[in-house]
């Protein structure tokens, strides 16, 4: 299993649910969140050239667990619907997940995903 941190802006959200449910995922979690990238959350590089402090942007954090064959799909079709081509779009962070544990039954693995 994978677990995937999707980093998006706000107005993304229903284009991401839609490819986790196009792939028959259902659980997902979604935290508001402020950040900023390589640009420090200023749109142009001459502010970067400033050494300005992080302007922190609000995006959603978006964490879901996908199984291994599914990865790949999910993360090109993340990029292909999700990409603006202007700065700020996101980033996804991809790790390892070792076992998850539906709390209701006791049961575990990837079987519950
Ligand atoms: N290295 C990082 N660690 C944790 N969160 C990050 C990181 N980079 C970006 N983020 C999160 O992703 C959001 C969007 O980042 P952003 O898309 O601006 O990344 P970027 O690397 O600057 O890419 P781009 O050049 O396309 O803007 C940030 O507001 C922040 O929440
Ligand atoms: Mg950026």
């Amino acid at each position: 299993m994978k677990k995937i941190e999707v980093i998006i802006r706000p107005e993304k959200l229903e284009i991401l649910k839609k490819i986790l449910a196009k792939n028959d995922y259902s659980g997902l979690t979604v935290m508001s969140a402020m950040g900023c990238g390589h640009q420090k959350g200023f749109g142009s590089g001459e502010f970067q050239k400033l050494n300005l402090e992080m302007n922190l942007l609000p995006k959603l954090y978006v964490m879901t667990v996908v199984w291994d064959e599914d990865l790949e799909g999910i993360l090109t079709e993340i990029v292909e619907k999700l990409s603006t081509g202007n700065v700020g779009d996101g980033k996804v962070f991809v790790s390892q997940m070792e076992d998850v544990v539906r709390i209701r039954t006791g049961e575990r693995g990837e079987k519950i995903l």
